[in-house]
């Protein structure tokens, strides 16, 4: 009897293991199609923002949101916007953002500066840059666009080599990106800092989608492709070991050759100061700005921030600048009113070249106390 009845709980039991494994299963089941039908939706709606971004005013790309109408049969042709959207998601394969270190990089690289170079070689190496110096990979969606501002003046020779390098470069960092030279018209006294300015507000205007600043002089190249050009959560610092240096950081707060700033943190520290005129201090001081906007410095690993500079004469009208060591205990002071927000300039002229962007500009010249102090 009670066999019997120990038979039938048993019984029971495994009916009920059996049903609990069932409805397991089932739920499985909907929650592995669930997330399949997301996976699908979402790369849909990832194409349609990727087309509507392209076009912004035309209305066929704009899709209609609302579920396709079932409204009297035949009486309105079906919604022609539902149809090539599923068409698409089908046909083409959607660009996956690029990869966050990009699996083409081949680190170390050999840089050398006795072979001759030509404008015309650059181009040939170069086919897929599109006038202006501009490049965007075709085969991923880049996380920034970066505009790379070089501040210039006759280094005609140094560009060639800068832009032979830096293209095939940047391109297996898989940016999108822009080369501007600012060039300084006329002759009188450099002032690096400030053709920057000048550079951060075209660069701007020629594509207002730029969210990502690198400042390189035209002579540094850097030994090694994993020193990635982008935009950092804190400024960056890319220059840490160059030759002339011993590939040494010369010290702790050294900011120049080539850096790097988001928009939101140049706007921050209110751009680049534009009363350094001559040779050195403007970097102290943009170090200093970042500092005291409570911002640190970010820096690739020394084994990887190596450079190259070209080796050449000190430039004309670039000695260096008698007033730097006091100027730079000012930024505190001077940041708020010395900036972006009060630069003045003469745009003169603005070319397009195939391998960069040549903007021309009148910055003026130091005031007339300085030049005599
Ligand atoms: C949009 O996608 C197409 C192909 O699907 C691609 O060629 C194009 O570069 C993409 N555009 C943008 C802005 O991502
Ligand atoms: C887009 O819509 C506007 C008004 O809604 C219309 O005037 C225009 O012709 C449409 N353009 C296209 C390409 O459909
Ligand atoms: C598309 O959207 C417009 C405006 O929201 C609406 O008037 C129209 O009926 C929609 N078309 C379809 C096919 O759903
Ligand atoms: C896409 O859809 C249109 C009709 O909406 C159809 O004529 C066309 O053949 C489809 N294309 C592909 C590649 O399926
Ligand atoms: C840039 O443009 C200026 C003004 O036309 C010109 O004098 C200069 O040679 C150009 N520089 C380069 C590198 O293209």
């Amino acid at each position: 009897m009670t066999r019997l009845l120990l038979g039938v709980t048993l019984e029971r039991i495994c009916k009920a293991v059996l049903l609990l494994c069932l409805l397991h299963f089932v739920i499985i089941m909907i929650l592995y199609f669930d997330v399949y039908a997301q996976h699908l939706d979402f790369f849909s709606r990832f194409n349609t923002r990727n087309t509507s971004r392209l076009h912004p005013f035309s209305n066929s790309s704009r899709p209609n949101s609302t579920a396709p109408s079932y409204g009297p049969a035949g009486a309105e042709p079906p919604s022609p916007s539902t149809k090539p959207n599923t068409n698409r998601s089908v046909t083409e394969k959607p660009l996956q953002p690029c990869q966050e270190v990009p699996s083409g990089l081949v680190g170390r690289l050999l840089i050398e500066f006795s072979s001759p170079m030509s404008m015309e070689r650059v181009q040939r190496e170069n086919p897929d840059v599109s006038l202006g110096g501009k490049y965007t990979p075709p085969d991923c969606l880049p996380r920034q666009k970066v505009a790379i501002l070089i501040p210039f003046r006759h280094r005609e020779h140094h560009l060639k080599y800068w832009l032979h390098y830096l293209h095939p470069i940047l391109r297996r960092q898989k940016v999108a990106y822009g080369i501007y030279i600012i060039n300084q018209y006329g002759e009188d006294t450099f002032n690096r800092a400030k053709l920057l300015n000048v550079g951060f507000l075209e660069a701007l205007k020629d594509d207002e989608e730029y969210d990502c600043f690198i400042f390189s002089d035209v002579d540094l190249i850097p030994m090694d492709d994993r020193n990635l050009y982008r935009c950092y959560e804190q400024p960056r610092h890319f220059a840490v070991g160059m030759d002339k240096f011993g590939f040494r950081l010369p010290y702790a707060g050294y900011f120049g050759g080539v850096s790097g700033l988001s928009k939101s943190q140049f706007l921050k520290i209110n751009g680049f100061p534009n009363e350094y005129w001559g040779w050195g201090g403007e970097d102290d001081d943009i170090f200093n700005r970042i500092s005291l906007n409570g911002m640190k410095v970010s820096r690739p690993d020394i084994r990887i921030g190596r450079y190259r500079m070209i080796k050449h004469e000190r430039d004309k009208h670039n000695e260096p600048n008698p007033q730097r060591f006091t100027k730079i205990q000012n930024t505190k002071m001077t940041m708020k009113r010395d900036g972006i927000s009060s630069l003045q300039y003469r745009l003169v002229e603005v070319s397009r070249q195939p391998m960069y962007t040549n903007i021309t500009v009148e910055i003026g010249r130091p005031p007339p106390r300085l030049v005599r102090g």
